[in-house]
C-alpha cells in the first residue's frame, strides 16, 4: 500500500508534552500543510516470509534509532490491528522524501502521516481521517496535522487515553491560494537534540513555560478566526510572537536549546524591517526546530520577500511552497 503526505508548518506551535507515551500536547496547535515540493512517498506491505521488519529510508538503510522508532510506530499499528482480529506479521517499509535530506527540511510530519496511511491500510484498517491523525500523532505529534491539507488545528484533547488528541481542516488549500511561504534555506545541518527530547526538557526546566501555556490560547483564538477569514494582516504578528515565544522557552530550558544561528536572526531583523517600510505586515516569519525560516506572505509580496532575503550574508536559498493537499493513496 503507498501513501503520500506533505510537511506542514506550524504557525501556533506545539511544543510540550503532557503524555510522552501518547504523545499528547500540552496545547493544541494550528498549521499550514505545504505543497507536493515537501512530500514523503511510503509503501507498506506485510509480509509472512519476513522474520523482522525491513526499512528503507531515502534508498538507504536505517540507522538504529531511525529503525527503533519505525518498528515501534508499527508495533502500534499492529496492535489496532490485533483488536480487530486481524493477524499481521512483520513488513517492508520503504520511503522516500521528495526533498533532499541536505536541504534541512527533514520532516517527521510527512514521514509518520505516509506512514501512518501506508501501514494502517496495508494491516486492513480502514480508519477515518480523524483517526487515521491520532494514529500519526504517535509517530510525530506534528505528523496528526499533516493528515489534512489547507489550515488545520490539532487539538489537545482532555481524555486520558489520547482518543479526542487529533486534527481537523480549519480551511481548504483552495480556499486560500495566494497564501505563499519562502523558505529561507541557511543550513543543511541536522539538529543537534531532536524536537521530542528537547521538548521534554523544556517542560521539567523552564520556568518561562507555564507562562506561554496561558498565552497560547489566546493567540490561537486570534490565529483561527484570522485563517477562516483569509486575513493575512490579522494573524501576521502573532505568528512571529508565537515564534519568537516558543524560542525564548527554548532559551530558557537548561541546558538551553538553540535552534536559531546568526542567519536566522538575520531574517527576522529584515522581515520586521520590510513591514515596517509599509507600515502594515506584508511578511511574516516563523522557525520551527531549526534554522531555516519559513517566511508567509502573499503572492503580490512573494518577489520582495526573496528580495530581502537574499540579500543576507550566508543565506543558501529560498524554495517558494503553496498550501498543499493532506495525505493520498496511490
Ligand atoms: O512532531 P515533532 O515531535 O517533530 O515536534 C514538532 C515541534 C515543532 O515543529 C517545533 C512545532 C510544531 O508544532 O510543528
Amino acid at each position: 500500500m503507498i501513501a503520500k503526505a506533505n510537511s506542514n508548518i506550524a504557525i501556533i506551535k506545539y511544543w510540550g508534552m503532557r503524555d510522552e507515551k501518547l504523545v499528547l500536547p500540552a496545547n493544541s496547535s494550528v498549521s499550514f500543510t505545504m505543497d507536493d515540493q515537501l512530500q514523503t512517498i511510503t509503501n507498506v506491505e506485510f509480509d509472512e516470509s519476513l522474520k523482522k521488519d525491513d526499512v528503507t529510508l531515502d534508498d538507504r538503510a536505517t540507522t538504529p534509532k531511525e529503525y527503533e522508532r519505525v518498528t515501534k510506530f508499527l508495533d502500534v499499528v499492529r496492535s489496532m490491528a490485533k483488536q480487530k482480529n486481524k493477524k499481521i506479521k512483520f513488513a517492508c517499509v520503504v520511503s522516500r522524501n521528495s526533498f533532499p535530506k541536505a536541504a534541512g527540511l527533514a520532516s517527521s510530519a510527512s514521514g509518520f502521516a505516509a506512514l501512518a496511511a501506508a501501514a494502517s491500510k496495508a494491516a486492513g484498517l480502514e480508519l477515518d481521517e480523524k483517526k487515521l491523525s491520532a494514529l500519526a500523532r504517535r509517530g510525530s505529534g506534528s505528523a496528526a496535522r499533516s493528515v489534512f491539507g489547507g489550515a488545520v488545528e490539532w487539538r489537545m484533547g482532555n481524555r486520558k487515553d489520547g482518543s479526542d488528541s487529533y486534527a481537523e481542516q480549519l480551511s481548504p488549500p483552495e480556499k486560500w491560494k495566494e497564501l505563499r511561504n519562502v523558505i529561507a534555506i541557511n543550513s543543511s545541518q541536522e539538529k543537534k537534540i531532536g524536537s521530542m527530547e528537547a521538548m521534554k526538557r523544556t517542560v521539567k526546566t523552564s520556568r518561562l513555560f507555564p507562562a506561554r501555556l496561558k498565552s497560547v490560547g489566546e493567540r490561537l483564538a486570534l490565529v483561527r478566526k484570522a485563517v477562516r477569514a483569509h486575513d493575512f494582516e490579522g494573524m501576521a504578528q502573532a505568528i512571529m510572537q508565537e515564534s519568537d515565544g516558543m524560542h525564548a522557552v527554548m532559551l530558557d530550558s537548561w541546558p538551553p536549546i538553540v535552534y536559531l544561528n546568526q542567519i536566522s536572526l538575520g531574517i527576522m531583523d529584515r522581515i520586521v524591517e520590510l513591514n515596517e517600510s509599509y507600515g502594515r505586515p506584508v511578511a511574516a516569519y516563523t522557525f520551527d526546530a531549526g534554522p531555516n525560516a519559513h517566511v508567509f506572505t502573499i503572492s503580490k509580496h512573494e518577489n520582495e520577500v526573496k528580495k530581502a532575503l537574499a540579500g543576507i550574508q550566508g543565506m543558501e536559498r529560498t524554495l517558494t511552497c503553496r498550501i498543499g493537499q493532506g495525505v493520498r493513496f496511490l
